[in-house]
């Protein structure tokens, strides 16, 4: 090997020692007599040292003609630092060195190399290859491999085979759009890139795999966020002849191995929610509940005194934002156009202050006498100085905006550290979703998630409130991953099939070969899917995906290093039989 050490691992007992280091320059101190060189790899840094009139003038030369980014080897002795450096590991020593060798010249770099960066996103992303040499996202690289591994041993330890499923396939409706892919032996047609493995590894159960897992690419041309990437990666797993409850045990198990040994946390069990009971308290189906702030409903309360707005609403629904009684006339009116923002669309913002003097104001004094407000401050078990914030309006809406208010009280009131790790399993989803769009239903988690038994009989008169074997896994209010109990039966997948709009030829042209299969002995088999990506954020305490993803893509779903998506020659389109314009 070019080096005998990594520049993170001499220490003050390997003084007096030869050493060659190999690394990029990172930064040159020269003092006149004295100079010095950060060189940094991947494992840290170590200070060389050289003086002049006692390290050779042609490697003093060779240490003046180094810039930034260099990429050297060095040699010499080992020895103790006059001045310490408490900040890094090797930090008490320095190499005085003996031997330079520029192994390769750098141009100055676009940005700093450093901690502190004076590179802005895009820079970045276009020189990627820069910005993974800087600490903070090697290390969030570092601890992707960790989480990967640690997935592994755990998965193997339970049994489970890892199995790779093909990436040229077919459409599978998860509810995005398609990435295609033109073949050229078929003109004409075209393979769709995964949105997930879903039909193979249920094919896998029925091949009689029994426990699967694979850590897969997926690809979903969908709107881009900090929490989605056009390619990610999902933990995805299969089990079979389990009931739900095996299944949220065994990943439940996973987390709790993973919060281990890669967080060093001991996970408390997790706590487990409807989706009915989310909604109503939280107003979203992946609540943050590193703090309370729950929903109280108010129709009951409110109703018939005189304030239209309220008559009027179907829900009126408000939290109570503890120890905020004091907020300004000036706070509240920002909070409310914050809420009045089209992003939230709320119509206004009501409010009832609890002040520390004990007396009780509200924004709609004019209708509701203090008895009226103090029973309203009881429902939120309201004491002096807090302040109730209330929403009104289209159920669905009113609780989706309250949600938006409550997420940002919280964040404004520290409430949502990053290093807080709250878990939670949202079960028993709605099976189907309406679109009033294209006026039908969807199938809210996949076409091949179960009913709950008990609920099949309403798949005929009241499929809305038909509730699925479905589950979430939530972790600080981002879905960390999701799944099922799937359907294995012919005759219920078609059904399923025939309430989504599907013709009988649509869906055997589409699914025929999973409804082929389950007439050759499927077993019960169910599964999940977790974000492989956000965990890693989530551990890494960051709100985007985007650093734990080596090669990422920006919000326009480009690749600004390689410079893609990209035109091709026309020739190459000819060959695939693709016309443009
Ligand atoms: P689902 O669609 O819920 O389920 O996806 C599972 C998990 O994948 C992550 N995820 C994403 N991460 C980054 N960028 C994206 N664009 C993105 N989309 C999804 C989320 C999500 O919880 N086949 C089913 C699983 C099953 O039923 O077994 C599925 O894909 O963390």
């Amino acid at each position: 090997m070019l080096r005998t050490h990594t520049c993170g691992q001499l220490r003050l007992s390997d003084v007096s020692q030869g050493a060659t280091l190999c690394g990029w320059v990172q930064k040159v101190r020269d003092k006149g007599g004295m100079i010095w060189i950060d060189l940094r790899d991947r494992y840290g840094i170590t200070q060389l040292i050289f003086e002049e009139g006692k390290t050779a003038p042609e490697v003093i030369a060779t240490v003046r003609s180094l810039g930034r980014e260099y990429v050297i080897s060095a040699s010499g002795t080992v020895q103790e630092r006059l001045s310490k450096n408490d900040k890094i590991e090797t930090g008490d020593i320095e190499i005085n060195v003996t031997r330079l060798e520029i192994l390769n010249p750098a141009k100055l770099p676009p940005f700093l190399i450093e901690d502190e960066t004076d590179g802005g996103d895009e820079l970045r992303m276009k020189f990627r290859y820069l910005d993974l040499r800087r600490n903070s996202v090697r290390q969030n690289l570092v601890l992707r491999h960790k989480v990967a591994q640690q997935t592994r041993q755990y998965l193997d330890s339970k049994d489970f085979i890892e199995v790779e499923t093909p990436v040229l396939i077919k459409s599978t409706p998860e509810g995005a759009r398609d990435f295609v892919v033109p073949s050229r032996m078929n003109p004409g047609e075209f393979y769709a890139l995964p949105q997930s493995p879903q039909t193979f590894k249920q094919l896998l159960m029925v091949s009689g795999f029994d426990r699967y897992y694979q850590i897969v690419k997926c690809f979903r041309d969908e709107d881009l966020r900090a929490d989605r990437q056009p390619e990610f990666t999902q933990i995805d797993c299969e089990m079979s002849f389990v009931k739900q409850e095996d299944v949220l045990n065994m990943f439940e198990g996973l987390i709790r191995h993973l919060f281990k040994t890669v967080k060093g946390i001991d996970l408390a069990e997790v706590p487990r929610m409807t989706w009915a009971d989310a909604m109503k308290y939280y107003g979203s189906d992946k609540p943050d509940t590193r703090f309370g702030m729950q929903f109280s409903e108010l129709n009951d309360l409110v109703k018939d005194k005189g304030f239209q707005v309220f008559d009027d609403a179907e829900l009126v629904v408000g939290i109570n934002a503890s120890g905020c009684a004091e907020y300004t006339r000036k706070q509240l009116d920002e909070l409310t156009e914050w809420v009045k923002r089209p992003q939230i669309g709320a119509k206004g913002l009501v409010y009832i202050r609890l002040n520390a003097d004990g007396t009780i104001k509200s924004s709609v004094d004019k209708f509701y006498s203090e008895a009226d407000l103090r029973a309203i401050a009881d429902r939120f078990n309201a004491q002096a100085g807090d302040l109730i914030l209330i929403l009104s309006g289209q159920k669905a809406k009113a609780r989706k905006q309250l949600n938006e208010l409550r997420l940002e009280m919280g964040s404004r009131l520290g409430l949502r550290k990053p290093d807080d790790f709250k878990v939670l399993w949202v079960l028993d989803f709605p099976l189907l979703e309406y679109s009033e769009e294209e006026d039908r239903w969807f199938a809210m988690h996949h076409p091949f998630t179960a009913p709950k038994p008990e609920d099949l009989p309403l798949l005929e008169t009241d499929p809305g409130s038909v509730r699925a074997n479905a589950y979430d896994m939530v972790l600080n209010g981002t879905e960390l991953g999701g799944g099922s109990v799937r359907i294995f039966q012919k005759e219920l997948q078609g059904k399923m099939f025939e309430i989504l709009g599907f013709t009988p030829e649509e869906a055997r042209k589409q699914f025929g070969f999973l409804l082929e299969a389950f007439e050759y002995g499927a077993p019960p088999h169910a599964g999940l899917a977790f974000g492989l990506d956000r965990l890693c954020s989530l551990f890494g305490g960051a709100d985007s995906i985007r650093d734990f993803i080596a090669f990422p893509k920006n919000n326009s779903g480009r690749d600004v290093m390689i410079d893609s998506p990209s035109t091709l020659h026309e020739e190459q389109l000819k060959e695939l039989s693709i016309q443009v314009r």
